[in-house]
């Protein structure tokens, strides 16, 4: 399974229930590495989205609690076990953790590739992603040059967890 996301120099993931900051190559590099496979999120960051829908052209499973809780489009589960029953069925590597922090806490165990967009500036925020160099678990396996979106500067990595075995 794989985790993707975009951090800053912190690990912050977003403040007030959305996004830092939009760089339109990151949402360009979101959409081709999910698009025909599943995303995992939770119900704040479904709700985050344009219309409050799930993504177009993706499966997706939203967690919520409230076992009520139903939104068309998406498969609502109401535990990590829940969803990862619901994910048995697909290929590891077609399985992408989307967010938010509770949900990347929560799934980072099963998770064996991380595709972090790392933003170098320090945003205020009020959630957070692991900060994968002090996990002893994860390994810098690859990162891209940095690029600039205005006075943004970031660039691509791809984090390996070290049981899994560096992969190229
Ligand atoms: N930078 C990025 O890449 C990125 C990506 C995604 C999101 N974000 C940001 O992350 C922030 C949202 O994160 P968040 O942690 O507040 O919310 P979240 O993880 O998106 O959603 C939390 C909700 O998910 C449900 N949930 C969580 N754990 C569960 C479990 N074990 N079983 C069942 N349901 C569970 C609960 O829904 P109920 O309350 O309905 O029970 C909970 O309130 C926003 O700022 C968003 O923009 C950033």
């Amino acid at each position: 399974m794989n985790v993707i996301a975009a951090v800053d120099r912190n690990w912050g993931i977003g403040k007030n229930g959305r996004l830092l900051v939009a760089i339109p190559e990151d949402q360009r590099l979101f959409r081709q590495e999910t698009l025909g496979k599943t995303v995992i999120m939770g119900r704040k960051t479904l709700e985050s989205l344009p219309g409050g829908k799930p993504l177009y052209g993706r499966n997706t499973i939203v967690l919520s609690r409230n076992p009520e809780y139903g939104i068309r489009g998406a498969c609502c589960v109401s535990s990590v076990s829940e969803a990862l029953a619901a994910v048995k069925g697909c290929k590891a590597e077609d399985v992408f953790v989307a967010g938010g922090e509770e949900i990347y806490r929560a799934f980072l165990p099963y998770c064996r590739t991380a595709h972090v967009t790392y933003i170098d500036y320090a945003y205020e925020a009020d959630a957070y992603f692991p900060d994968l160099d002090r996990d002893q678990e994860w390994v810098l396996d690859v990162e891209t040059e940095e690029a600039t979106y205005f006075d943004i500067c970031y660039s691509f990595r791809r984090y390996v967890r070290r049981s899994a075995g560096l992969r190229l």
